[in-house]
């Protein structure tokens, strides 16, 4: 159910009715996140608020801290559908729908669900009309001050239309679970089945990841719940990095007909933990080099797409993160999926809020009537993800400090141990001693620490039996390519006239530390999991440290900035996470005469020398035993002249990186992220867009304005990673942000897609051609 729905805001009470006037209603397609479309505004999310998480104690008015976008404005769906005559169960299965939504089939109310983030089948057996068209209608009334974060609006994630006949496979029937025995697999598999009584047969096969038929077993049987066990002589492992994907088929038969099938990918993995040893996967000591990601993929907004959702994961695997923590909510099946086949660990996690509340209208209202039916959602729907390691149930969740807070920790991990017996339950906890003293750290398997390097060592001598891991680490802030000088040491960010955050990796709010504090702390303690870098990716939203300086309206957390450019501090946990060889020098070096500029290089090597227009200024080593700058070359004090900076380094091959003066912006490169995309009007291109002066160097201030067309396909979006920006992602324009932007585009018909970025003052440029198939 992608195209053809009709989309209105408003509160437009009678919009359920199927007589109901909908002929000003706009023609959309879903995953759609109407909040996206904007216009951005201070007014959007104004809040007075008193966030004393982050250390401020006094209510203050906050602006964009949940993007600065339309988030809370109500709106309608409707879609006309057919139902084939014979059908005899219908159903409409929603991933998410953001948030407070309303289901209707032809003017009956079926359903709903308050929490944006949880999926949900809708039995619309009893509304419908068979072999006749039928009226969906779905309002959608979010609430103000629900959230931390951009959270999106409206059907942002997929809808399906199920139709079953009298015995059929129900919403979310299979819950397989391999071990391992040997050199053997054992399949374990539970699968729902509703047969009114009637006998049945199930057929099911295993196919590995060639598709070849690995095992195939028929059982009979009249149950509702059918459990079982398939064996596997020989078996691949589903790895950290290196996936390897079986399919689990079933068929089920009444008196030799099939009458409906299901399928599941899987994957063969063990997990293996414990408070000295760290954790196992495959009996492989594994260390988690992980970053928290919010759902929204930039300037798509909250939509699910996957070729997006790709995108973030490879940038992230070049720098070495092998496992996401999906904060502080469940994220789309399809963000699972590509972990599945990209290899990465995942911690799926329920919850911000449990019942004491972070804002006004945050979830913690519903969180009595609605929490099991959420938590329980969370671990049917993902429970066969071989990449999710750990259920987690919640983040920084303010019953960490009650004496009787434990009582819902054991509630909620009871759940995931219901509904999953096979996989650990944690928790991010900020009030870490509180948490252990009251008892409630001790009712999740594993404990994640946010923001502790410091106490790591202690935990660990005081609480022995104790599993840890840093579930939130870093939080440095910074803007893409952006230096203020002079520069700080690590400090506590303070807000900067341009609104934007110094890249020099060194700032953060009060908990926050440089990336290298915690990979220091992670490489010498062996027994700690390893950690979550808050963020792999900027978030729409959280815009610290403005609170009401606008505009200001996304984070400054991510590795990556929200267009998905690189800033400097990717290259940090590079070095760190990964064996490449590179040298990346910082920050650029069109200064002032006058101006004495700190250099830092992030390198794979351990010492390297700078020269400033040939003449050198010295050697710098990696200062190893630096709990807080360990994983930099340092050299304070340089005296700017135009030209060029180079550092050398030679550990074992000479290898060098020169970062030189650039001159007024000349031309345009454009690169497209990959030579070709399926035309299927969903495959996208990033195309990354670099202003360059007449020598092949990046201006590193540009901020040309560039006018987009695309030939051959559509042009989807644009974004410099500016977060003080106000354009609305899908104009045809934007301003390039310290030298680069990023266009995106798709085609729905196979040939090949260029772009072409026009700018008044340097003219008329054209990528290379972008195959589509
Ligand atoms: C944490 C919180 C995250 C985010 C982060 C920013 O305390 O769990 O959601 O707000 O701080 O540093």
């Amino acid at each position: 159910m992608k195209h053809n729905w009709k989309f209105k805001k408003g509160e437009l009470n009678d919009a359920y009715k199927v007589d109901f006037d909908d002929s000003d209603f706009r023609l959309v397609s879903v995953p759609h996140d109407y909040a996206i479309e904007g216009p951005f505004s201070p007014e959007n999310d104004k809040q007075g608020a008193k966030v004393v998480a982050d250390g401020i104690h006094d209510k203050m008015i906050h602006v964009g801290r949940t993007g600065g976008l339309p988030i809370t404005d109500w709106a309608w769906y409707r879609k006309e559908f057919y139902v084939k005559e014979d059908s005899k169960k219908v159903f409409i299965e929603f991933d998410g729908i953001m948030c407070n939504s309303t289901v209707y089939v032809n003017g009956l109310k079926v359903g709903g669900r308050i929490y944006g983030y949880s999926s949900f089948s809708v039995d619309i057996t009893e509304a419908c009309n068979f072999g006749a068209q039928n009226l969906l209608a779905v309002s959608v009334r979010p609430e103000h001050t629900a959230s931390r974060w951009y959270p999106g609006a409206g059907i942002y994630r997929n809808v399906r239309l199920i139709e079953k006949g009298e015995e059929y496979f129900p919403y979310l029937p299979l819950f397989i679970r391999p071990s391992v025995d040997g050199n053997r697999a054992k399949i374990d598999f539970d699968i729902d089945v509703v047969s009114g009584g009637k006998d049945y047969k199930l057929e099911v096969a295993i196919y590995d990841k060639a598709g070849e038929l690995v095992a195939k077993e028929e059982y009979h049987s009249n149950k509702e719940k059918y459990t079982s066990e398939i064996s596997l002589d020989s078996f691949h492992y589903w790895e950290n990095l290196k996936s390897y994907l079986y399919t689990f088929e079933a068929k089920l038969y009444i008196a030799d007909k099939e009458v409906d099938s299901v399928s599941s990918k899987f994957g063969i993995r063990t997990i293996d933990y414990g408070p000295d040893k760290g954790l196992y996967i495959n009996n492989r000591y594994t260390k988690l080099n992980g970053v928290c990601m919010h759902h929204d993929l930039g300037a798509l907004g909250a939509i699910v797409n996957k070729s997006a959702i790709n995108r973030q994961i490879e940038k992230l695997i070049d720098i070495g993160v092998n496992a996401i923590r999906f904060s502080h909510n469940p994220p789309s099946p399809e963000y699972l999926d590509a972990c599945d086949e990209y290899g990465i660990l995942t911690i799926d996690e329920a919850f911000d809020e449990w019942k004491m509340q972070k804002v006004a209208n945050g979830y913690g209202k519903y969180f009595n009537e609605e929490g099991e039916k959420d938590i329980r959602r969370m671990v049917q729907r993902d429970r066969n993800h071989p990449s999710i390691i750990m259920w987690s149930i919640g983040n920084e969740i303010l019953e960490q400090g009650l004496i009787y807070g434990w009582k819902y920790a054991k509630f909620l991990s009871d759940i995931c141990h219901d509904e999953d017996p096979t996989r650990p339950t944690t928790a991010g906890f900020n009030n870490t001693e509180a948490a252990f003293t009251n008892g409630l750290a001790a009712e999740v398997d594993i404990v994640g620490a946010n923001y502790k390097p410091h106490q790591y060592v202690r935990f660990h001598s005081i609480y022995p039996k104790v599993t840890l891991y840093g579930s939130e680490t870093s939080s440095c802030l910074s803007s893409r390519g952006h230096y203020y000088l002079p520069k700080r040491y690590p400090s506590i960010a303070e807000p900067m006239d341009d609104l934007q955050m110094c890249s020099y990796d060194l700032e953060g709010p009060p908990w926050a530390y440089a990336p290298e504090r915690e990979i220091f702390v992670q490489k010498n303690n062996e027994y700690l999991l390893g950690e979550f870098v808050w963020t792999g990716f900027d978030y729409l939203g959280e815009p610290t440290p403005y609170r009401t300086e606008w505009p200001s309206r996304s984070s400054y957390f991510g590795i990556y900035d929200l267009a998905g450019l690189k800033k400097d501090r990717a290259y940090s946990y590079m070095s760190a996470w990964t064996d490449k060889k590179f040298v990346h020098i910082l920050p650029h070096w069109n200064w002032n005469q006058g101006d004495v500029v700190d250099v830092h290089c992030y390198t794979h090597a351990k010492s390297g020398e700078l020269f400033v227009n040939g003449v050198s200024k010295g050697i710098k080593h990696k200062d190893e035993k630096d709990e807080l700058l360990s994983n930099r070359l340092i050299w304070k004090y340089i005296d700017f002249e135009p030209g060029e900076i180079t550092v050398v380094v030679h550990d074992d091959t000479k290898m060098s990186a020169t970062m030189k003066t650039a001159g007024e912006p000349k031309y345009v490169k454009i690169t497209p992220e990959r030579n070709e995309i399926k035309g299927d009007n969903e495959d996208l291109v990033y195309f990354v867009l670099e202003i360059l002066d007449e020598n092949g160097v990046l201006c590193p201030k540009a901020n040309n304005k560039l006018q987009f067309s695309i030939d051959g396909g559509e042009y989807v979006a644009s974004d410099g990673g500016d977060a003080t920006s106000l354009r609305i992602f899908t104009e045809p324009y934007c301003e390039a942000f310290n030298g680069k932007l990023i266009v995106i585009a798709k085609s729905s018909t196979p040939g090949s897609l260029s772009l072409t970025a026009t700018c008044e003052t340097l003219g008329k440029f054209s990528s290379p051609i972008v195959s589509v198939i």
